[in-house]
């Protein structure tokens, strides 16, 4: 295991996923976590990451001195070069000249973490303070036209650091320095894999909960129904799963999930579906304020899920699908407070249990969604869109009603059949119909018609955070706006809407 050191650095997660991609298993952890812990884990490596801080800062974050005493190999990595050039007798000072984005590196090549990396590569730089000398010891092995220490390392004792990220894919030959580093340095052998990882969890899972009750909230989103698949592997039918349709999923949608849970589908497992559209279009009624219309379907969710809950009496746990972003965004390793899925925030106080099972708490999304092949989990499953829990409940402007529900469900799915069909599905972040509230006139026919305007909307993203317009053909846009136009009933004009975000959200509510 490699062992991230995190010194508040915006790529903290970035710097695992590049380890993990080369089948070595890795853990991002606090910079304070403390010696004997890190003796405990046993880590054949160790990575500190950058930082927003200056290394003589008086409430800079530092690692204990004797963590470079203890044989394990470190690479540091912008603050964390610096941070061990400082801590180490070296100096550490503001650069005459800041370097920002893709700039050219000179490295040594007789540095093994540079063998095969070509004598000049661009690199991603981020810095305003830099190593202005090594520490005594320690050789230079890579240097810029404004920073004379952009690589340096003491081989005696393993230690490694680089100015510049490697982690990033604008540095060109990063990964090749990354690989360097975890097999040639620390010895690492590269063969943790997305299976090894399923059968040990199913293992682990059935020892842990022995003849035991387990309950879970499954959303058919990725995460719930991976988390799901692995228990029923695990403990078959002590698992009982709970599916709330709220009328609001997309076409077809509740149905899909039955098909591959349910009775006729592969898994053992108890599956409920609870049919709740009436009582959710009750409740909508007449509401029309976003943020009224996203509370009355999370709590009503709870409430549902509570009756349910109810009628299976006391479990002994309840599985929630936290994925590692998840942990680590909430406090990081040990320590991590338990942050409830988007989609069923609030059921721990609702459901009798004792412990909180989290299958997927180590895996980032793309391996949820490796452990998901690996299980057999049909792919449109695997690779489902992100899909908000107040679900279409958002994309209706206005009061929802089952009218309206049933022209966003028509309209989508047309979209997503044309999207499909041009091969441009995977390609793209997330993408969706929405209906406005706005109704125009148009001319069908010879008939008038006084009727709705669906909006589609496409974006690419990488954190969802921020997001760009997709620009997709046109033809595609053409085809379905009139295959929607014609066949879907209460429509009579398409948009697309051409807002980033910011300024705009990706929902429309
Ligand atoms: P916005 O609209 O805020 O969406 O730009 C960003 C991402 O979050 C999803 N989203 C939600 N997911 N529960 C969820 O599980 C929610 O209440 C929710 N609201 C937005 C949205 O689909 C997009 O991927």
């Amino acid at each position: 295991m490699i062992i991230v050191l995190d010194f508040g650095g915006q790529y903290n997660q970035l710097i695992a996923r590049r380890v993990r991609e080369c089948n070595v298993y890795c853990e991002v952890h606090p910079y304070s976590i403390g010696l004997d812990k890190i003796r405990s884990m046993n880590p054949k490596g160790i990575i500190f990451t950058g930082g927003p801080n200056s290394v003589y800062g008086d409430d800079s974050p530092r690692c204990e001195k004797e963590l470079f005493e203890l044989g394990i190999p470190i690479l540091g990595i912008c603050y964390g070069s610096q941070l061990m050039a400082y801590m180490l007798g070296g100096k550490v000072e503001t650069a005459p000249v800041s370097e920002y984005g893709k700039t050219e590196v000179e490295v040594d090549r007789d540095s093994v973490l540079f063998g095969d990396v070509s004598a000049q590569t661009v690199c991603w730089m981020s810095h305003t303070d830099y190593i202005a000398s090594a520490p005594d010891k320690f050789r230079v092995t890579a240097h810029t036209a404004a920073c004379p220490v952009a690589g340096m390392e003491c081989r005696e004792q393993k230690l490694y650091a680089v100015q510049f990220h490697p982690e990033v894919m604008h540095t060109q030959e990063g990964m090749k320095m990354l690989s360097n580093f975890v097999y040639k340095v620390c010895g690492c052998s590269g063969d943790w894999r997305m299976g090894s990882f399923v059968e040990d969890t199913i293992k682990s899972l059935r020892e842990k909960i022995g003849g035991g009750k387990v309950l879970c909230a499954l959303s058919g989103g990725v995460d719930s129904s991976v988390a799901a698949v692995l228990l029923s592997k695990a403990i078959g039918r002590q698992l009982t799963c709970v599916f709330v349709d709220h009328g609001l999923l997309r076409k077809n949608e509740g149905d899909e999930v039955e098909a591959v849970f349910g009775p006729n589908g592969p898994y053992e497992l108890n599956f409920v579906r609870v049919n709740a559209q009436e009582r959710y279009y009750k409740k909508l009624k007449g509401v029309t304020e976003p943020e009224r219309k996203r509370k009355i379907i999370g709590e009503e969710f709870i409430r549902v899920f509570e009756e349910e809950a109810r009628k299976i009496g006391a479990v002994d746990y309840l599985v929630q699908g936290t994925i590692y972003p998840d942990v680590i965004e909430s406090g990081l390793g040990e320590s991590a407070v338990i942050k409830s899925h988007h989609n069923v925030g609030g059921l721990p106080s609702v459901v009798d249990f004792k412990e909180i099972i989290e299958p997927l708490r180590l895996l980032f999304k793309d391996e949820v969604r490796k452990a998901g092949l690996e299980l057999g989990i049909p792919e449109y499953l695997v690779y489902r869109q992100p899909f908000p829990g107040p679900g279409l409940g958002i994309r209706i402007i206005g009061e929802v009603t089952e009218e309206k529900v049933r022209i966003v469900q028509d309209a989508d799915a047309i979209y997503r059949e044309e999207i499909a069909n041009a091969g441009l599905d995977k390609g793209l972040g997330q993408y969706f119909a929405a209906l406005t509230n706005m109704r125009s006139v148009g001319v069908m026919g010879d008939e008038r018609t006084y009727d709705y305007a669906v909006a589609l909307r496409a974006v690419n993203t990488s954190d969802f955070m921020t997001a760009d317009v997709a620009e997709f053909p046109w033809d595609v846009l053409r085809t379905t706006a009139s295959r929607i136009v014609n066949e879907v009933k209460g429509v009579n004009r398409v948009m697309y809407d051409l807002t980033s975000k910011p300024p705009g959200t990706i929902e429309f509510e």
